[in-house]
């Protein structure tokens, strides 16, 4: 018998940078992943400032999901998913950020996406800012140091909550708000990378410029939810954060400590400010302790009270430990980088799995906002083998889903009012943080490969079957 709500909203999860192609198609602008170059698990991809002949830019074609999106939306609801997670590109609305009107062709693509997907009975979950900041704010404002990119953000939010009014109702306002809370989130999340050429993961940091380039975008989520709610009343509003949990590698109470510091910093320092509309007690401390200072201007407290989210998503891949002892060894990460937990396997790029750790999230999650929540990515980035029938038998990648959803429906039980599953990469697509194809999380595969070839051709692994079966079942028949 299932456990999850009769409206549960089971899909998967893209982002319009790392599958969309088309990058200066009808209109559209550069956003900064497409001055990204590709890397792999240990070449890191570069970001240039303006494009170089000799480099490939994986963003550039991607899986071209802009001239795909009709058989990509419907192989999706062949699986059956009740909803489909995107972003909307800024570039394609305004390609500079700062036109005074929205770019027509732009706006027009999103229709038909959402229109295709209401077609198949799918409800778009729209991240409004997933790493694709216009490339020309990184350039004259050095992106979110600037807190005139609030006002950019705000044309960009009301122009597109305006255009989709009655074609889609959830809203994220930042994805991975959180990356701005480390040294990784310079570049992709915060654009505070005027001038940067070098590795996109390891731009110098600056604490003080990050953390307020952070606030701005505390403001800018708050006046946007804000908005929402005061125009469009049917508007739900989520904060996104990556959701990286550490446990204390020992029981030594300064690893204990050193853990609880841990999680603030990583975990719950803009979830504190998203949810509950102020900066968290511990806040003074930690700037303190980085040396910053933040500027805020008369009103600031008050546009964040008034700007708090209806729900609270995240993604989850992994976890990781956090000790005070020299013994422990170094993992790799998505964005956050702590120590070996000896229980754990991890991916083939280093990343922890982890599935009771989403049953432990979720309810630490749940248990300090008491708001429905959300998992909006998670998922096995994996090397898949493509048969010569055209078959890709990933039980590895079933394996880890299975293991995770049974830990939701634990979090189900445990009380957690959980709205909805979104795996990442339902279909393949260019990778994050490596700018790789290779490292694949669909249930579809795509023929696009690392040097840039592939017919793009769209084939269903076996987990797409797997899929079918578990959302046709609520989730019951795993
Ligand atoms: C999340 C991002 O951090 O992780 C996605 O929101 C990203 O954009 C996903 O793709 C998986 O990371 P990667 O590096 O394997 O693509």
């Amino acid at each position: 018998m299932s456990v999850f709500r009769d409206d549960f909203l089971w899909g998967g999860a893209c982002a319009a940078n790392q599958f969309e192609g088309a990058w200066d198609v009808d209109g559209k602008g550069p956003s900064i992943p497409d001055l990204c170059t590709n890397g792999t698990h240990t070449t890191p991809k570069l970001l240039t400032p303006t494009i170089e002949p000799d480099k490939f830019y994986p963003s550039h074609e991607a899986i071209d999901f802009y001239h795909h999106y009709e058989e990509d939306i419907a192989l999706f609801a062949e699986m059956g998913f009740k909803t489909f997670r995107t972003s909307i590109n800024w570039t394609r609305i305004f390609p500079t950020g700062e036109e005074s009107e929205p770019n027509e062709a732009g706006l027009a693509f999103y229709d038909r996406v959402f229109d295709c997907c209401k077609k198949h009975g799918i409800e778009p979950l729209v991240t409004i800012s997933h790493y694709e900041l216009p490339y020309a704010l990184v350039e004259k404002y050095n992106g979110w140091a600037d807190r005139k990119l609030v006002d950019f953000y705000m044309n960009y939010c009301k122009a597109i909550f305006a255009r989709y009014q009655g074609k889609v109702k959830y809203w994220l306002t930042f994805n991975e708000i959180n990356a701005g809370m480390m040294p990784f989130g310079g570049v992709l999340s915060l654009g505070t990378c005027k001038g940067y050429r070098g590795p996109a993961v390891a731009m110098p940091d600056d604490p003080q410029t990050r953390l307020q380039a952070l606030h701005h975008q505390f403001i800018a989520s708050a006046l946007a939810v804000k908005y929402a709610h005061d125009h469009y009343p049917e508007y739900k509003m989520g904060n996104m954060d990556c959701f990286i949990t550490s446990y204390p590698y020992t029981c030594d109470p300064a690893d204990i400590l050193a853990n609880q510091q841990a999680m603030r910093k990583t975990n719950w320092y803009c979830s504190d400010v998203q949810v509950r509309g102020e900066y968290p007690a511990y806040a003074k401390r930690l700037w303190e302790e980085m040396g910053v200072t933040i500027h805020m201007e008369p009103g600031d407290a008050e546009i964040l009270k008034n700007g708090t989210v209806d729900f609270y998503t995240f993604s989850y891949y992994m976890s990781n430990c956090i000790t005070t002892h020299d013994d422990a060894t170094k993992t790799e990460g998505n964005v956050a980088q702590g120590f070996k937990n000896p229980y754990l396997k991890a991916s083939d790029w280093g990343w922890q799995i982890d599935p009771q750790g989403l049953r432990y999230s979720l309810n630490e999650i749940y248990d300090r906002y008491r708001i429905p929540v959300m998992v909006v990515e998670n998922g096995l980035g994996a090397r898949d083998t493509l048969e010569a029938d055209g078959t890709v038998h990933d039980s590895y990648r079933i394996d880890y889903l299975r293991a995770h959803i049974e830990q939701m429906a634990e979090a189900v039980k445990d009380g957690v009012d959980l709205m909805g599953y979104t795996p990442w990469g339902c279909i393949d697509l260019v990778s994050a943080s490596t700018g790789e194809m290779a490292k694949r999380y669909g249930f579809i595969y795509v023929k696009k490969y690392d040097d840039g070839t592939g017919d793009l051709s769209r084939l269903r692994k076996d987990s797409f079957y797997w899929y079918k079966k578990v959302i046709a079942s609520n989730g019951a028949d795993l």
